[in-house]
């Protein structure tokens, strides 16, 4: 698969038109881009589904460039997109020296900012930076929305989504996020966006999906939100599998001689003494 041009990615408009999926290391996204996935986030969700923080606030530019070019390397040939972290997007300045290095170093091909952060999606947008907005629940500011839940439930908060999301449009994003925004509303916004929208609890009427990796696989136990359909229950069976070995080394089932090397005679005999 060639990988998506900005043009290509702007005309993906209609239901199912874009599967973007998370990828945080080299397996996870050449796997991901041999199933067939449009476009990989390396989202700051890692911070929570990888490296065990609480919330994505902690994550750091250096933790996104080092699991940035894991992924790039798993999948040079799909569209990669990388989240600017929790402050890096504070202002333009910020913003286009994290994006310079996600894209440069990382070989990340856009990056993702939550919130309508306009002056900085046009500087980035301008400076030739391709970007992917991001509204309704947006993760890095959680607590100020009043934690995890679904955004724009109100006609005042319904009526600011759908202008932010056209504003970040007319800024210059190629597609913007809808996250925990509920279905009418997304619906709503995808029909007045000539960009597409990508959801995630988001209802069916976007244009594309987005999951994260270890919630599609079932290996995120911590919790589950209501839009995640696990594809695999990966927990357990990962368990499964890890007991199963820990279980074969205590009874010497595992390892086999088919799982060892054989030595020369001559430097078995070599090391006895008897080689003259
Ligand atoms: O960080 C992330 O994985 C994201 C997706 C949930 C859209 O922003």
């Amino acid at each position: 698969m060639a990988k998506l041009t900005i043009p290509e990615l702007k005309s993906r408009k209609g239901r199912g038109s874009l599967v973007m999926l998370t990828a945080y290391d080299y397996p996870t996204a050449r796997l991901a881009a041999e199933a067939g996935v449009d476009v990989l986030l390396v989202g700051d969700s890692l911070g929570m589904v990888v490296l065990g923080y609480e919330t994505t606030v902690p994550v750091t530019l250096e933790e996104m460039l080092h699991h940035t070019k894991a992924a790039r390397r798993g999948a040079p040939e799909l569209h990669l997109v990388a989240d600017l972290p929790f402050m890096a997007d504070a202002t333009p300045e910020r913003a286009l020296a994290a994006a310079e290095r996600l894209v440069k170093e990382g070989g990340a091909d856009s990056v993702k900012l939550e919130g309508a952060k306009l002056d900085v999606v046009r500087a980035l947008a301008g400076a030739g930076v391709p970007v992917l907005g991001h509204v309704g629940l947006t993760p890095q500011t959680a607590s100020s929305l009043g934690g995890y839940k679904v955004q724009g439930n109100s006609p005042a908060a319904a009526k600011k989504m759908l202008e932010d999301a056209l504003a970040l449009e007319n800024a210059g994003v190629w597609g913007v996020v809808l996250e925990m925004v509920p279905m009418p509303l997304a619906g709503l916004v995808t029909e007045q966006l000539g960009v597409p929208t990508i959801g995630i609890g988001a209802g069916a009427a976007t244009d594309g999906q987005v999951l994260v990796f270890h919630d599609l696989i079932g290996v995120f136990e911590r919790f589950k939100p209501r839009f995640v359909r696990r594809y695999l229950e990966g927990g357990p069976l990962i368990r499964e599998a890890i007991a199963a070995y820990a279980a074969d080394v205590r009874s010497g089932a595992f390892p086999q001689s088919e799982h060892g090397y054989e030595m020369d005679s001559s430097a078995l005999e070599g090391l006895y003494g008897k080689e003259n």
